[in-house]
């Protein structure tokens, strides 16, 4: 008998109406308990009614009254009345809450356009909004949240097929004043601009009823609308193809347009894709998938898949979120924004070049062009076709792709070329989860800047970690930073932190990354960084607002695997009861209060051999808290076998000379030693409290006014949020060697490997191929800086044998400090002084993921 019910349920759709008929009775019942106290709506146009009769109201006609209207000649439009006739005065009343997302999209595209007028500096008098299915006007009416409507369109119109909502809306229209909204009762499908609007172009065929690119797919698009808007009207569309189709060309070819709208999709569908901007959230698991459909289909509205789908196929992707309506029992629902498919920007009048430029900027082939100068020489190269070498893959692997008509990914039609397109299903990068390690930069930046003095002529490769080292290089304006990462969501930090410079004041600012936390950060994100980051970098941020905004959290320094360290840091502090003493020594004075209160109080108990062994002996627990891997694990156990027996000294202090029982042997007492070395000269020799942000950071959990890194500063704060302090970084999302070996020979200035080189197994051939392509990538004396957990690290004699010339800038001997950090025993700078040949061919194809990363 049990068995026979999942039957009826697959094939008796009426069985599964009634089923979701009982299972909405229930939920309405709950959206009526959850807003029957709250005051009655303001926005009721016709009927002053309580809370409760709206939804009475709204529940008979969405769901009790048969639906009238069928296959006649106005059957969509008899079916929207019937539907909506009985609603309409409580249209806004019910929808409030139900509509999920509509203030966010409005949010979003209003930051697009205000980005752009701020971009162009000019003030376009004609700027139209089209709002398709706009219903009651109420997404008219909210987005004067963001922009001034009356003022900033030169004309908005909002087009619907309901004649009962129509009149709701003229009524609110009136009612405002605004001169500028028409209300259009008409169907979407046939709506055009030209009927409205004075356009140049749109020629002299006004009596023809059909559509402009009716004929000719491809005729240049008489465009029109800066904005178009479908917030919750795509699924009520039964022809949707043929309505989306006519989008493109009412658009403007600078235009963007924005949906919100529910739908229901398997994660399945999109693996082949690579322009959806990301894919957090989207999975709906296969119940929600047969629920949803099931439920929306008796109200005639179209969850599926391809809806959203056709959009993303017919626009590029500018940014995608996913998102659950929590008050509807998490129905799945999604806020889009796209841009026409071949990206532009109103300062190009010439689009190829335009694709062009931004296709290059990804392939970075030739990195030593400031950005100004690489969008000539690139027209150069596509008008003459020469030199070849400065057409790059992705040039040619575009070229097939938009011949193929799919559009480009979404990192192509960004407002800046910062992040490169990277695929994000690759296990390298799927590896990380969702977490990035690292929530600030564990290198002292102070002594990179002594060390390097990077000018306007540097161009820098370095790992991004937390992004903090690579805004203090940005500080000295090199002509070019590359930044780094396998793990994407150091780089989506780094995008925030960008981001942030670019479009917010100090204050903000301040609070995000010197304090952690920003209690307004949704806000911001949506009307203030959403124009200037990635999608991928956009949703994630989206999906983490809490490690910001939560009242209960710690704020940004506790995320991610260095809120481990802290945490036992707290954890100890707590139970071991030496809070206060923390307290004591990051308000100390002097250095020589600071040391008293290390030895007396702290030391003792934090320096316990027991914890030593205990804690941080562990090796999962290091590579989890702290980022020491295996490898950097045998170095330090090396030195210190090392520096037990001198007679050792014929080995060498390399983990070769040592089986790895020897080392394991030696661990906790090795790592006993190095945390010594690391924490006493540290204290010794620099005031936590007042210039130590490093150690500051992880006792307290956020930064002071007194005590933050450089990048910190009011001062730093004006120069990146100059509007192109950020024209010449790169943000990778790869290994470095892939970045290294795709960059020209002989352009790179300086790189900052920071302690990745430790990373190698000793001696493995791995290590000498990146050597290898760091000496081909980098200029005759450019320099590459490393740190390691070893006083001469083993492959610094192969940096010596493939052309460099090594020297040691620092060392932990004797007390000395190599900097705030100091967690690491050893700083080296490696000079180039020879050109090595490469061990492969010139002509070499690039590896597989190389391929992969440039195709588009
Ligand atoms: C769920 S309502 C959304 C209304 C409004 N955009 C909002 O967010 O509150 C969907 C709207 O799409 C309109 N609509 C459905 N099919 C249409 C068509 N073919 N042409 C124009 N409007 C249509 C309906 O009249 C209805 O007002
Ligand atoms: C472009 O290159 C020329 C030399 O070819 C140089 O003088 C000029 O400053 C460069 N422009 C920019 C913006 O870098
Ligand atoms: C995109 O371009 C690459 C490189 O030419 C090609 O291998 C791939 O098949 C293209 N994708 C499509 C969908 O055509
Ligand atoms: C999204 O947020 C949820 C809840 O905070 C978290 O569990 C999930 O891992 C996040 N997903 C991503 C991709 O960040
Ligand atoms: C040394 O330690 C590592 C990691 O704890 C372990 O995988 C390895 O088996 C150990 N080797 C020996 C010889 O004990
Ligand atoms: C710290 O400094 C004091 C005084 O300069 C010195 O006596 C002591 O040896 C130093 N300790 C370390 C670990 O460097
Ligand atoms: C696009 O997706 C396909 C299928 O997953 C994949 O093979 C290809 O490498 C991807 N291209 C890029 C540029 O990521």
């Amino acid at each position: 008998m049990a068995s026979l019910t999942p039957n009826i349920l697959a094939r008796d759709p009426h069985t599964q109406i009634i089923l979701v008929g009982a299972a909405l009775i229930l939920l309405v019942g709950l959206i009526f308990a959850a807003t029957f106290r709250s005051s009655r709506s303001k926005r009721v146009d016709d009927e002053d009614l309580t809370t409760f009769g709206s939804f009475l109201r709204f529940f008979y006609a969405s769901f009790l009254k048969p639906h009238t209207g069928d296959g006649t000649v106005n059957g969509q439009q008899d079916a929207l009345e019937s539907f909506y006739k009985a609603q309409a005065g409580v249209y806004d009343a019910t929808r409030k809450r139900l509509l999920r997302g509509r203030e966010d999209m409005l949010g979003l595209v209003a930051a697009q356009l205000v980005q752009k007028a701020a971009r162009e500096r000019t003030h376009d008098p004609k700027r139209i909004w089209v709002d398709i299915g706009g219903g009651t006007g109420w997404n008219i009416e909210a987005m004067s949240e963001y922009v001034d409507v009356e003022n900033f369109f030169s004309s908005v119109y909002l087009v619907d097929f309901s004649p009962s909502l129509c009149e709701v809306a003229r009524k609110r229209f009136t009612r405002l004043g605004w001169k500028n909204v028409k209300v259009v009762c008409q169907d979407a499908r046939t709506f055009r601009l030209e009927d409205h609007e004075n356009m140049q172009d749109s020629g002299t065929d006004i009596g023809f009823a059909l559509p402009p690119s009716y004929f000719s797919e491809d005729s240049a698009s008489v465009g029109g609308a800066d904005l178009i808007t479908l917030s919750y009207s795509l699924s009520m569309i039964p022809d949707f193809y043929s309505v989306i189709d006519s989008l493109t060309s009412l658009l403007d070819p600078t235009g963007i347009i924005g949906v919100v709208d529910f739908y229901v999709q398997s994660i399945v569908d999109l693996s082949c894709r690579n322009y959806t901007g990301g894919v957090i959230n989207r999975h709906v698991n296969w119940f929600g998938r047969l629920f949803w459909r099931a439920w929306f289909d008796v109200d005639r509205v179209g969850l599926e898949a391809g809806r959203r789908d056709y959009l993303e196929y017919r626009f590029g992707t500018v940014l995608s979120a996913d998102s659950r309506n929590v008050l509807l029992g998490s129905i799945p629902y999604y806020v889009w924004i796209g841009s026409p498919k071949r990206p532009s920007t109103s300062s190009s009048s010439n689009y190829p070049h335009e694709i062009v430029e931004r296709l290059d900027a990804a392939a970075t082939e030739s990195p030593y062009l400031s950005p100004m100068n690489h969008t000539t020489a690139l027209s150069r190269t596509v008008e003459k076709a020469t030199p070849p070498e400065l057409r790059s893959k992705a040039y040619d692997a575009a070229i097939v792709n938009l011949s193929a008509n799919l559009p480009l990914p979404s990192f192509f039609y960004q407002n800046h070329h910062w992040r490169i397109h990277y695929d994000d299903q690759l296990k390298k990068h799927t590896q990380f989860g969702h977490e990035f390690i690292y929530a600030f930069t564990w290198e002292d930046t102070r002594v990179d800047h002594r060390l390097l003095k990077l000018t306007s002529s540097d161009v820098v490769l370095a790992i991004t970690s937390a992004g903090d080292n690579i805004l203090s290089y940005a500080l000295n304006s090199p002509a070019r930073i590359h930044a780094v990462d396998l793990n994407p969501n150091q780089n989506h930090l780094l995008e925030l932190k960008v981001a942030s410079f670019t479009a917010l004041p100090y204050a903000d600012v301040w609070k995000l990354f010197g304090q952690g936390k920003h209690s307004n950060f949704r806000e911001l994100l949506i009307s203030r960084l959403s124009p200037h980051m990635s999608s991928r970098a956009f949703q994630y941020w989206l999906n983490n607002t809490q490690v910001f905004t939560s009242t209960r959290g710690r704020g940004l320094y506790e995320t991610g695997g260095s809120r481990h360290a802290i945490r036992v840091i707290r954890l100890l502090a707590t139970t071991l009861r030496f809070s206060n003493q923390i307290k004591a020594l990051l308000s100390a004075k002097t250095l020589n209060e600071q040391r008293e209160i290390w030895a007396t109080k702290i030391r003792p108990i934090i320096m316990s051999r027991i914890f030593s062994y205990l804690v941080v002996s562990q090796e999962k627990f290091l590579w989890a808290a702290l980022g020491v891997p295996h490898n950097q694990l045998a170095m330090l156990e090396a030195d210190h076998l090392a520096s037990e027996s001198i007679s050792e000294s014929s080995a060498g202090s390399t983990p070769l000379g040592h089986s790895e029982k020897e080392l394991n042997s030696s661990r906790g007492k090795a790592v006993w030693e190095y945390m010594v070395q690391t924490l006493d000269p540290v204290i010794n020799h620099s005031l936590i409290g007042e210039d130590n942000p490093y150690y500051l950071v992880c006792l307290q959990g956020s930064y002071s006014q007194r005590c933050h890194p450089d990048y910190l500063q009011p001062k730093s704060h004006q120069k990146l949020s100059r509007g192109n302090a950020f024209d010449g970084l790169r943000i990778h999302t790869d290994e470095i060697n892939e970045v290294v070996s795709r960059l020209t020979p002989g352009t790179l200035t300086v790189a900052v490997v920071m302690d990745s080189m430790d990373w190698f197994d000793p001696g493995s051939a791995e290590a000498e191929r990146q050597i290898e392509k760091l000496n081909r990538a980098l200029k005759m004396g450019g320099r590459v800086l490393l740190r390691s957990a070893a006083l001469t690290p083993w492959y610094i004699s192969r940096f010596e044998a493939l052309g460099f010339h090594g020297k040691r800038v620092g060392a932990r001997i004797a007390g000395a400090c190599i900097d705030r950090v100091n967690m690491y025993a050893s700083c080296w700078l490696l000079t180039k002084i020879e050109v090595v040949a490469p061990s492969t061919p010139r002509a070499t194809r690039p590896s597989s993921v190389d391929l992969e990363s440039l195709e588009i």
